[in-house]
């Protein structure tokens, strides 16, 4: 059986999902196209060979699906997701879940209450080389991992009066929209965090209401660290997205434009034969895209099993609050007291 799709949110990120759609039309059937922007929801039809049906508003488009892919702005997700969800709908909603706490809860709760998927997309999560960068570091392959640093330097520039722009729509600014992941991706790396900064400024982003760049720094309960820089900002790029991960016998690097994991080490043991100055080795291989498909194709299982989703509501809300608690200490010029939050601190039962 296929499953039947409304993409609600027709924008950058819908468009990105649906040009590696092409993979998946064995399982889905796109039954549904919304935006209150209807040209920019035909144009969107437009690169599908099913011939969905176009709405406004998504309401009216619930009777045609069984899944949904929410990809509106932030301070709309709690109310559309559940709606969905309270129509029988299952949801992969595009990140941050929502713009607070209380929603996040509500969200979770309705997914609960009508028995629901509710998943959120966190894409890298499926990237098949952070997946080998995380069993590497769990399984100390090269020893303790003592610090992960991931860069991440765009142009994300909007008109200031753009939904991204403000702080009430955005939910906060780099760090909340876009670090997001990377806040998700050190807690799954490296464990429950202890303290933490967030240092920022909208210096080269003026258009944004709150941070454009991001300076994030914890230490978790192993002892590593882990860091953050993320910009908005950048009119050029080196580092591009990049992740180096420092453990006692070499440096992982994962390297997205080019689709590659390396491995640095001056260390002859991991260098047959060559013993001075560090070493590169590729350790593994994979296309540069985001890996959107996998991440569709987990959510089309966990609907068809029951699963939980790996990147579930809950752990997302866990990764939400370790923003929360950054940006507060950062206006308070506090270190934040990490202690209690990450990964497995919250207990659904609870909610
Ligand atoms: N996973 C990723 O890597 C990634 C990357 C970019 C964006 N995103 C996420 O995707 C989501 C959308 O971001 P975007 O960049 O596509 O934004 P966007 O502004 O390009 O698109 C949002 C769309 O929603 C439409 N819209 C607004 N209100 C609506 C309503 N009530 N009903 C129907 N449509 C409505 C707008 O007209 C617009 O077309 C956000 O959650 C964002 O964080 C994720």
């Amino acid at each position: 059986m296929k499953h039947r799709i409304a993409l609600i949110g027709c924008g950058g990120m819908a468009t990105s999902h649906v040009r590696r759609f092409e993979d998946l039309y064995n399982r889905l059937e796109v039954a549904a196209i919304v935006d209150i922007d209807r040209e920019r929801a035909e144009n969107l039809a437009k690169l599908l060979p099913d011939k969905p049906k176009v709405f406004t508003d998504y309401h009216d488009a619930l009777p045609c699906c069984d899944v949904v892919l929410m990809a509106l702005p932030h301070h709309l997700h709690a109310q559309c997701t559940i709606d969905c969800l309270n129509a029988g709908k299952h949801v992969l909603a595009e990140k941050p879940l929502a713009n607070n706490e209380e929603d996040c809860i509500d969200m979770i709760r309705a997914a609960k209450a009508n028995n629901r998927v509710l998943m959120v997309a966190y894409c890298m999560r499926f990237h098949p080389l952070l997946i080998k960068m995380k069993e590497l570091i769990t399984a100390e392959t090269y020893g303790k991992c003592f610090q992960l640093s991931i860069w991440t330097e765009q142009h994300t520039e909007r008109a200031p009066d753009n939904w991204m722009c403000r702080k009430a729509t955005l939910g906060g600014g780099q760090l909340f929209s876009h670090g997001c992941h990377y806040i998700d991706l050190m807690l799954w790396m490296l464990g429950r965090p202890v303290i933490g900064t967030h240092i920022s400024s909208n210096m080269g982003t003026p258009w944004m209401e709150r941070e454009g760049t991001s300076n994030v720094t914890i230490t978790f309960e192993s002892g590593a660290m882990g860091y953050h820089f993320g910009t908005w900002g950048a009119r050029g790029t080196r580092h591009g997205y990049a992740f180096h991960a420092h453990c006692e016998e070499g440096m992982l690097e994962f390297d997205l434009a080019a689709g590659k994991l390396y491995l640095h080490s001056n260390l002859s043991k991991h260098n047959p034969g060559e013993n001075e100055n560090s070493k590169i080795s590729v350790l593994a291989e994979a296309p540069s895209c985001k890996p959107t498909i996998q991440e569709m194709r987990h959510f089309l299982d966990c609907v068809e099993t029951g699963a939980t989703p790996i990147t579930n509501a809950i752990e997302s809300l866990e990764g939400l609050k370790v923003i929360w608690k950054l940006y507060e200490a950062e206006e308070q010029l506090k270190i934040a007291n990490l202690k209690g939050y990450g990964f497995g601190t919250i207990n659904p039962n609870d909610l």
